[in-house]
């Protein structure tokens, strides 16, 4: 059984929307387990345990909040044992060009430090799901798809 982590950081609840629909989108992949956590819910083992890591968060600044930053930090616990796992990131701000797409890469940039794979988005936010505010219905469509996708690729890398 393989197993996908997606942890958020929402003060609003726009990225916890966000969340659920890419959870939404992973589930059916076949042989897949989804755990959906508040990052303030997660520890790092949840990340050595998992296949595909998923974070998301507010663009605070341009980048991940600090409670994601956080637990990325601790994740350092882990370096080379992260090595090889699938990573993806999502993130809503408040307006476009506030720093949406430096947050995912924020958060990706971590990722990639671990030996993490990252998948581009050939059809939609190339980075990763972005959302300004509330996801609407476009929005939570592309979190799903995106959700499919990851979910796509661990079993393919895992055959
Ligand atoms: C401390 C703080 C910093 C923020 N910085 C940005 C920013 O740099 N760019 C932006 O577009 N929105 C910024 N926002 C707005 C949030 O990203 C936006 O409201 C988001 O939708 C909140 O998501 P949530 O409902 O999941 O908490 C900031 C909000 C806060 C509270």
């Amino acid at each position: 059984m393989a197993k996908t982590l997606i942890s958020y950081y929402s003060k609003s609840g726009n990225t916890k929307k966000m969340a659920e629909c890419i959870a939404e989108g992973i589930k059916p992949t076949e042989g897949m387990e989804v755990i959906l956590k508040k990052v303030e819910d997660t520890v790092i083992e949840d990340m050595l345990n998992s296949d595909v890591i998923i974070f998301g968060c507010p663009t605070y600044f341009g980048v991940m909040t600090a409670e994601v930053k956080e637990l990325m930090d601790k994740s350092v616990k882990y370096f080379g044992k992260l090595n090889g796992k699938i990573g993806g990131a999502f993130t809503s701000s408040g307006a476009i060009g506030g720093g949406n797409e430096t947050t995912i890469l924020s958060i990706i940039q971590g990722f990639l430090i671990h030996g993490m794979i990252i998948q581009g988005v050939q059809k939609g936010n190339h980075y990763g799901p972005v959302s300004i505010g509330a996801p609407n219905e476009a929005v939570k469509e592309e979190c799903v798809r995106y959700g499919k996708m990851l979910g796509d690729l661990c079993v393919k890398i895992l055959k």
